[in-house]
């Protein structure tokens, strides 16, 4: 097992009705910025329901965040805090939400262009200002991890950072707020998850069993667990689960002492940025390919992911590899999501074009053995053409 630091500060409050706790997770003097979405917060009742559990807290609001959230709009968010004297943000809402007010809470506080803090994958943050946040789409784990993805548009950029400084202080989960969920957005997160722990178990082994078990749990969860939150959407239980295990699938733990990849999300980050794809669905695309081209690398990992996770035990190693890969498409199409870049009107031009930007970007020695150059990266999107 790898060295390592584990650290994180995050409070959950989990469970049916949690949002009533805010009234003791925030600070009773705070002037609030709640920071929300389109419209889900409004139409289902969340955001109602935060405000009332702040009681007589000064609150401003601050709607608007977009899916795949901008720093256009966010930087609009820094001047409404400094307009208002806000020192306390609250996201309510999925990943985006809480993505964005990660950036917010560290923008307002920086000194600088704060589009330094995504240029300096996050190095250049020393402080941001306290935040929590309300949960309602379980996919990214954003709400127990300190990552933020942000576009900048007029760059077509969708870049990463990350920071201690931007821990949530606290994050309620409360199951019954993914009621509402549509389902692709149910469906986006579970493959955001699966892919979220693939990244961590899937590289190559460094004798590290509880971590690989951990994730093959959280997989195996999902595989059982994803397919019936589209069959019976008003199954609570199947909802809580689904919320944890995303939230453990990227808070930390399992990646701890380990390799990672991530050259899965890299490309795919390029590819929402350019063509505005939901996030999991470019992974959904991008994954096949990754794990057929890169299968030399990746072979002990992904012989024991087909045992473990799929009881595929059957022929030669490249045979079992051939059908582990194909489980884990079929997987995703179960969930609704569609796996090839044709299936989303990409062609080779498109791939010329996402290149460019893998290249622009500096995304060129990508993976656990920064092997995936921008030649490696064309061949698994033409492999998954
Ligand atoms: O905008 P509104 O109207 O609120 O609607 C949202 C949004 O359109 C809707 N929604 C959310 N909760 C709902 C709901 N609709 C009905 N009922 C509810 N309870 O869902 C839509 C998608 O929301 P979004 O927040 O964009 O989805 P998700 O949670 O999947 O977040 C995706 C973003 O997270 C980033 C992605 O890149 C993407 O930008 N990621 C962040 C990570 C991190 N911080 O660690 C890791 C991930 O790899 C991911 O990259
Ligand atoms: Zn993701």
């Amino acid at each position: 097992m790898q060295s390592f630091e584990l650290y994180n500060p995050t409070h959950i409050s989990f469970g049916e009705g949690k949002i009533a706790e805010l009234d003791k997770l925030v600070p009773q003097d705070a002037k609030v910025l709640i920071l929300f979405g389109g419209n889900s917060a409004k139409s289902t009742g969340t955001l109602d329901e935060v405000k009332t559990a702040l009681k007589q807290r000064d609150v401003v609001e601050f709607g608007g965040i977009e899916a795949n959230p901008t720093y256009e709009t966010l930087m609009l968010a820094v001047d409404v805090i400094k307009q208002q004297d806000i020192d306390f943000l609250l996201a309510v809402g999925g990943g985006s939400v809480i993505d964005g007010t990660k950036f917010v809470a560290a923008a307002a506080l920086f000194e600088g262009e704060p589009w330094d803090i995504l240029l300096s994958w996050g190095g250049k943050v020393t402080q941001a200002m306290p935040f929590g946040s309300v949960l309602t789409l379980p996919a990214t784990g954003s709400e127990m991890n300190s990552g933020s993805v942000i576009t900048r548009k007029e760059f077509k950029s969708k870049l990463a950072f990350m920071s201690d400084h931007v821990y949530p202080q606290f994050s309620v989960l409360d199951p019954s707020k993914t009621f509402t969920l549509p389902e692709r957005q149910v469906a986006n997160g579970v493959v955001d998850a699966f892919v979220h722990i693939t990244e961590q178990y899937l590289t190559f082994p460094v004798n590290a069993p509880v971590q690989d078990r951990f994730a093959e749990g959280l997989l195996q969860t999902l595989v059982e667990l994803g397919p019936k939150a589209l069959t019976e959407p008003q199954d609570f239980d199947v909802r809580a689960n689904l919320m944890w295990v995303a939230t453990l699938a990227l808070n930390g733990l399992i990646g701890k002492g380990v390799p990672h990849d991530w050259a899965t999300h890299m490309i795919g980050h390029e590819i929402t940025a350019l063509y505005d794809v939901d996030h999991a669905r470019t992974l959904a695309m991008i994954l096949p390919g990754m794990l057929d081209v890169r299968r030399q690398g990746k072979k002990d990992k992904l012989v024991q992911y087909a045992s473990r996770v799929w009881g595929i035990t059957q022929g030669s190693d490249d045979e079992i590899i051939d059908a582990v890969i194909e489980k884990t498409r079929e997987f995703f199409e179960q969930m609704g999501i569609q796996t090839r870049l044709s299936d989303y009107g990409l062609d080779n031009n498109s791939i010329n074009e996402i290149v460019s930007q893998l290249e622009a970007h500096g995304m060129t020695a990508l993976g656990e053995n920064q092997d995936v150059d921008l030649a490696m990266s064309r061949k698994i999107l033409e492999r998954n053409l």
